[in-house]
């Protein structure tokens, strides 16, 4: 039976299902964030004209990232890039890697694809990857078999490449979390049992596993029992790195040492890096604990009563009352070696902690990581990281363990912006300023640096340990820009610019939070932005950049919509960008979480340069209450990842509110699924 009133929560729109088991009705708290720091319109414009930063970009000279290593491509210029003026019509096809004919917005409980395109899916929830693993039952589910089978809600994927077996690669997804009413029949969230919290431990945490293509249909397909297939979970033995492992900040009565701590939880989105390993963001970890107290919750909102899940019931760690310094080691960019299944995975602690969306690297021309992540929370910052030692290439073990040990020494930064025009001229609605232009320059704050003898603090009155463990605090005081919900972020491999979505936040200009302003020039901002970013990136020192709205989402109808210029009668309505990644072409995707349109959430492609850029179509539709997650475009695939299939307010084993992906009378499964042309030939050209 079909839930009939899709229940949605009154402050965006999103199903309370969603909020309640994602990010633990994070929305209907406060903001975490009451800090005073300046917003856009007020901060002084630095020494740098936007002007002198473009004709910097101009004249870099950019290696591509992971994924096309090896190609140099000259960066564009930003000035000669043309700017899409107001009201062009440009002629002719769409732009390459664009060409097909976009989905219209629809409610439809499948994943809908465009006309001459096919699909399958590769693996759903609880499909056994390792060996002994059993098949799949929903009634019989037990934690030993969910240990060994694909977690729960997928949502950030990595494909890596697997030599000398033909046609497979390595499919590595993170599982954010739990929906236990659409997991359990029966489920009793009062008194959930240790079987379904061990469940549900198992269910979170990184799968990695080998697929490899049909060449007679394109479809992909799960390689059961492969020697790389892998289970992380909740329980699972990491090890602390970087400058503050061993803190006392971070020991706890399991682990006096501060350099162990067992599970990852909340991935949300990550990255793949240039040295083959996946980065993956803990995000709103926060949930997780219970019976925090202003003293031990230091602005990341740990809540003080139980949780939602009940976990600390089970195991005393989640219980910040008796184990305070438990819930100071997650919140950091997880790395994992899928070539190595014996390996302990690492948290980077180099890399600060506050809920990161995820986090995506590139190198400088003399080989050091730049690591891009977001905080996603409303008015949080973003952050770059730039590591000091270079990475190694070749294949032994020594250059292996050298390159893992690259995100340990370096320099984290945080974001400020500030916007050209007149503060006055940002009216909050949207209206653009006399410029034509939401864009201005910024600047990268230093935080910290680690250095292999130790770490150095740059803000006053923080020791290094405490601005690598309380990072929004750090923020805070340097006066770091409050974002709109900063997501995920990525660095387009073809022009070297930097895309930040922004997914929404309502409380923008309501009641004392921080007003619209020139980054963020939308009140109550319901459909999110994603902000466009051109710096000199392949230099380690580089700490300017020039910045402009590339997009600012929602129906293309109504004015408070940009697109980059391009004439938005021949664009797809948008709203609430999440995760973002490229096309071979260099054209941006974007998939969506919580569209506030009245329409499923979906995948888009939009041009980023040339005379096409702004033009925005859809590509895919996902099932009733999923969000789109993970994007991955290859020359001949798409994957994307259906994250909470159901989750709609009321829904439950017995109601559920879509029967995706295996029709009615079988339980909702999160899934992957890849996307292909019929014909075989390349993705939209
Ligand atoms: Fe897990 Fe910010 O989305
Ligand atoms: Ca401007
Ligand atoms: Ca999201
Ligand atoms: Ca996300």
């Amino acid at each position: 039976m079909r839930v009939q009133l899709p229940l949605i929560n009154a402050v965006h729109g999103r199903s309370a299902l969603t909020c309640r088991f994602r990010c633990g009705d994070a929305c209907f708290h406060p903001a975490p964030n009451t800090s005073a720091n300046p917003y856009v319109g007020d901060v002084i414009a630095t020494a740098l004209s936007r002007r002198s930063m473009m004709r910097a970009a101009a004249v870099v000279t950019v290696a591509a990232a992971a994924g096309t290593a090896g190609t140099v491509v000259t960066a564009p210029s930003a000035q000669a890039a043309p700017q899409a003026p107001a009201g062009r019509k440009p002629q002719g096809k769409a732009a390459r890697g664009l060409r097909f004919t976009p989905v219209a917005p629809n409610t439809a409980d499948t994943v809908t694809v465009p006309a001459g395109y096919a699909q399958n899916v590769v693996v759903r929830w609880g499909e056994p990857i390792l060996r002994g693993a059993p098949a799949f039952d929903p009634e019989k589910q037990t934690a030993a078999a969910q240990a060994g089978q694909f977690g729960y809600n997928n949502d950030f994927l990595a494909l890596l490449p697997l030599p000398g077996e033909r046609g497979r690669q390595v499919l590595v997804a993170n599982h954010e979390y739990t929906d236990e009413v659409l997991m359990f029949r029966g489920y009793d969230a009062a008194a959930p049992t240790r079987e379904q919290v061990e469940i549900a431990w198992a269910a979170h945490g990184l799968s990695a596993v080998v697929v490899e293509e049909n060449k007679k249909n394109g479809a992909l397909t799960v390689v059961p029992r492969h020697h790389l297939n892998r289970r992380v979970t909740a329980t699972t033995e990491f090890r602390l790195t970087g400058p503050a492992a061993g803190s006392d900040l971070l020991k706890t009565s399991a682990d006096p040492t501060g350099r162990t701590v067992l599970g990852t939880l909340n991935n949300c989105s990550g990255g793949t890096t240039p040295w083959g390993t996946t980065l993956h963001g803990e995000e709103n970890f926060n949930q997780y604990f219970a019976n925090a107290s202003r003293a031990t919750d230091k602005r990341y909102g740990i809540g003080t009563g139980a949780s939602e899940r009940k976990w600390e019931r089970f195991d005393k760690r989640f219980d910040v009352a008796q184990e305070p310094n438990e819930v100071h080691r997650f919140g950091y960019v997880v790395e994992l070696d899928p070539y190595d299944p014996s390996s302990a995975p690492r948290k980077h602690t180099a890399l600060g902690r506050f809920k990161h969306e995820g986090a995506t690297v590139r190198l400088t021309h003399d080989g050091r990581p730049v690591v891009y992540s977001g905080d996603d929370e409303r008015f949080d910052y973003f952050y770059k990281f730039v590591g000091s030692k270079r990475m190694k290439h070749g294949s032994g073990r020594a250059v292996r363990e050298h390159n893992l040990s690259l995100l340990d020494e370096g320099t984290l930064y945080v974001a400020r912006l500030t916007g050209d025009s007149p503060a006055i001229e940002i009216d909050g609605t949207g209206k653009l300023p006399a410029d034509g232009e939401f864009d201005g320059s910024g600047e990268w704050i230093p935080l910290a640096t680690a250095t292999a003898r130790g770490a150095v603090s740059h803000v006053e009155g923080m020791s290094a340990d405490e601005v690598f463990v309380f990072t929004r605090l750090a923020g805070d005081k340097v006066g770091a820009t409050k974002m709109d919900r900063p997501e995920d972020i990525e660095p387009n491999p073809r022009t070297g610019k930097v895309y930040v979505a922004l997914t929404n936040n309502t409380n923008r200009g309501v009641g004392a939070n921080a007003p619209a302003d020139e980054a963020n020039p939308r009140n109550a901002n319901k459909h999110g932005h994603i902000l466009e970013l051109t710096e000199r990136w392949n230099r380690a020192d580089s700490t300017a950049f020039a910045w402009t709205l590339f997009l600012v989402a929602g129906d293309p109808e109504d004015p408070a919509t940009y697109f980059a210029g391009f004439p938005k009668d021949q664009v797809s309505p948008i709203s609430c960008p999440d995760n973002v990644a490229f096309d071979p072409h260099g054209n941006l995707w974007i998939s969506t979480d919580g569209n506030q349109l009245g329409s499923h959430d979906g995948l888009f492609g939009v041009a980023t340069r040339g005379e096409r850029r702004g033009e925005l179509k859809q590509f895919l539709t996902v099932p009733t209450g999923a969000e789109t997650c993970g994007p991955l475009v290859q020359d001949r695939r798409v994957l994307v990842a259906v994250q909470h299939p159901g989750e709609i307010s009321g829904a439950t084993v017995e109601k559920p509110a879509s029967t995706w992906p295996d029709g009615p009378g079988k339980i909702v499964r999160p899934a992957v699924v890849a996307v292909w042309r019929r014909d075989g030939d390349d993705i939209g050209v």
